[in-house]
């Protein structure tokens, strides 16, 4: 059983390109500032510990989901869902996708443009004798200051929607299939430099070893949201790429793989970062600011730091961009299907009101600290709500819809490749998604926002 299939439709060409183009969107900011940051935050090895089950349990799965329905309708977001479900109110679960791809570009693009800064920073050898104070004075500054960070991120943002522009097959898959490679090259030499450090055991031991008494249902829900952010799902970005993935491909290895290297660059990531922070003496929850403050300051104490800053900083703008593209894909794929608009219209369309909202997010930084709540600017609530509110929410929908209102005949024929393949797992599988998953984001969901309190309350 098949739905029909459309030969008009731009595609990924090869495994490669596919795996490529998903890692990349997979592996991001997400794994090299995020993870690092959120992981000191909420404690280092307990809530890395349980970042790799969700990932297991929930994550896969829900990718593999997210794969299914792409590649079974061959459509976007909302388009697939009305394919799947007509006259029903799932394709809502597209629209929240669409708006979390709005708040997730606005505040994403905000720290790719700080990755571009802290580029021309290396580049120009800016960090050079410079003590952790001065560092972390000039971060503030920068990241306050309105219209330098905002020319980066339009800068970024113009990268962004050049290859998007593209296309799939001359634009995402070209550029992902060259960069990918050369992005773990560099992570490995960082790494190997990094525990090399004199002191860097105490870093390992932080990363490595858990220490159960720091979780508490914030922790846990911040594990759930950054397992989500960090593997792309939740919004229906791998939807759209399964939609362009060919039907020869195996979806199971598929988003195994790719979980697996998102998840082995996030380890590679904290192998990096939490020895040269502890063998510098600098707080591991020192947060959205720990890549961009302490790494400046390691780099100038190391040996071939100019060098080393280089790379890394091209390292995290190239991550950004391949991620970057694929949430600006879900908008761009739904308006030229859904709305009929042309791809480059909708390129320029989905951009330019994104770029809206981005301004609104690196100005609150800043001049226009009156938009957000309390001591949250809007940047703070954007990350917060997309990561541990939309995501959840989304891949909660995604797995229900999947395991329970699917045509089983559909859903086993698209794993199995009509057949072709045995997909063993394939009960094992619909056995999490119909129960593990589900019941797990919801009670993670909900404890976290300190609905009930099993071990510590929510207070997010
Ligand atoms: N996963 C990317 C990262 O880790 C960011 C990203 C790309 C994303 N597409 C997404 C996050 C879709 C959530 C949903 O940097």
């Amino acid at each position: 059983m098949a739905l029909q299939t459309n030969n008009q439709r731009d595609s990924f060409t090869s495994k490669a390109g596919v795996i490529a183009a998903a890692a990349g969107s997979a592996i991001g900011l997400g794994n090299i500032w995020r993870f690092p940051y959120v992981a000191g935050e909420n404690g280092g090895g307990a809530f890395l510990l349980i970042y790799i089950g969700f990932i297991v349990l929930i994550g896969a799965p829900v990718m593999l989901s997210e794969f299914l329905i792409g590649r079974s309708t061959q459509s976007n977001p909302v388009g697939a869902f009305k394919r799947l479900a007509p006259r029903s109110y799932w394709h809502l679960t597209g629209f929240l996708g669409i708006s979390a791809a709005f708040f997730i570009l606005a505040f994403y693009t905000t720290v790719s443009g700080w990755t571009l800064e802290y580029l021309f920073l290396a580049f120009s050898d800016g960090f050079a004798g410079k003590d952790a104070a001065t560092l972390n004075t000039n971060f503030e500054l920068f990241r306050t200051s309105g219209l330098r960070p905002l020319l980066w991120q339009n800068i970024f943002m113009v990268f962004t929607a050049f290859i998007v522009f593209k296309g799939i097959k001359n634009g995402i898959e070209k550029y992902t299939k060259i960069l990918m490679p050369l992005l773990l090259l560099i992570i490995i030499i960082l790494s190997v430099r990094s525990v090399t450090l004199p002191g860097a055991s105490e870093g390992l031991l932080f990363l490595f070893k858990p220490d159960f008494s720091k979780i508490t249902g914030k922790v846990v829900l911040e594990a759930l949201g950054q397992s989500f952010f960090s593997l792309s799902i939740g919004m229906g970005t791998l939807i759209t790429y399964g939609s362009y993935i060919g039907k020869k491909e195996n979806l199971g290895h598929t988003a195994l793989s790719v979980s697996a290297a998102d998840t082995a660059i996030a380890i590679l990531a904290g192998v990096a970062i939490f020895p040269a922070v502890f063998a510098f003496g600098i707080a591991p929850e020192s947060g959205a600011g720990l890549v961009f403050i302490t790494l400046p300051l390691i780099f100038d104490q190391m040996a071939g730091g100019y060098f080393f800053a280089l790379i890394f900083f091209v390292l995290l703008s190239i991550a950004a961009l391949t991620s970057t593209i694929s949430v600006l894909e879900v908008v761009v794929a739904y308006l030229s299907e859904e709305l009929k608009l042309g791809r480059k219209k909708a390129t320029i369309l989905a951009a330019s009101s994104v770029a809206l909202l981005g301004v609104a997010c690196t100005m609150s930084q800043g001049p226009w600290s009156v938009l957000g709540i309390g001591d949250r600017d809007l940047f703070d609530l954007l990350e917060l709500v997309s990561a541990n509110v939309m995501l959840p929410v989304g891949g909660l929908l995604i797995v229900l819809f999947v395991g329970w209102f699917m045509p089983k005949p559909l859903l086993f024929a698209e794993l199995s490749n009509e057949g072709k393949l045995r997909a063993r797992f394939k009960y094992t599988y619909l056995f999490i998604i119909r129960f593990i998953a589900p019941v797990a984001i919801a009670f993670v969901f909900l404890h976290g926002l300190g609905f009930f309190s099993l071990f510590g309350g929510g207070d997010l």
